[in-house]
């Protein structure tokens, strides 16, 4: 009698808190960027880029038909954000960041697997990005979805840098964590 009213109304009030609370501490809510995002979003480009994007260049993003640009948003924190072309089947990953007080949180990945997931459904051939070889986060990110090397561009940043030319195909897509090559 005592087990059967614990379950039935105790237990259900106990757990309340658990199940309405933590799904709304860690939620990410991801859209489309619009102008009235601009200000949020050029705070987190400059903290994340030594050469950030200028206003100018989001506001082409925003004009040009072929980007989207994806913001994640935690409550009223933007975390982070991906803008990517797709050209007929061919997607080309431009610009990837996330906030420096939200890293390791998934935030990358989550934006990551939900453009590459949108695409591929769409019927995505290929998924293509830069990046430099001393960016070992981003290489890390990007290898745990299969994407692999195709080239190398010499001096390509305008800091001489290399660019390391990364591709993904639907076959070479892994499940996050799994791993991929890169040479
Ligand atoms: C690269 C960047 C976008 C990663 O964003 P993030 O939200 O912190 O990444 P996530 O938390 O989603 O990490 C996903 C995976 O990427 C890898 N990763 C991310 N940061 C890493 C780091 N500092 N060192 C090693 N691996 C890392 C890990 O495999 C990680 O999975 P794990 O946490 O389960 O080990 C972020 O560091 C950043 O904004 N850097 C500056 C801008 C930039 O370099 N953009 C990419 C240009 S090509």
């Amino acid at each position: 009698m005592a087990d059967n009213f614990l379950r039935a109304f105790l237990l259900p009030l106990v757990q309340l808190p658990e199940r309405f609370a933590l799904p709304m501490i860690s939620e990410n809510i991801i859209r489309p960027m619009t102008e009235a995002d601009l200000d949020q979003v050029l705070t987190v480009e400059q903290l994340c880029h030594r050469t950030p994007w200028s206003e100018a260049m989001f506001q082409n993003e925003l004009a040009n038909p072929l980007s989207r640009i994806d913001l994640l948003w935690r409550g009223p924190c933007l975390a982070g954000f991906l803008c990517a072309w797709r050209v007929c089947q061919e997607l080309s990953i431009l610009n990837v960041a996330t906030a420096p007080n939200m890293r390791r949180s998934g935030v990358a990945r989550a934006l990551l697997e939900q453009v590459l997931a949108r695409n591929l459904r769409a019927g995505l051939e290929r998924a293509l990005l830069e990046v430099r070889p001393s960016n070992v986060a981003a290489i890390a990110l990007y290898r745990s979805f299969g994407f692999c090397q195709i080239d190398r561009r010499l001096r390509y940043y305008s800091d001489g840098e290399d660019a390391l030319v990364l591709q993904l195909t639907p076959t070479g897509l892994v499940h996050p964590g799994m791993g991929g090559q890169i040479h």
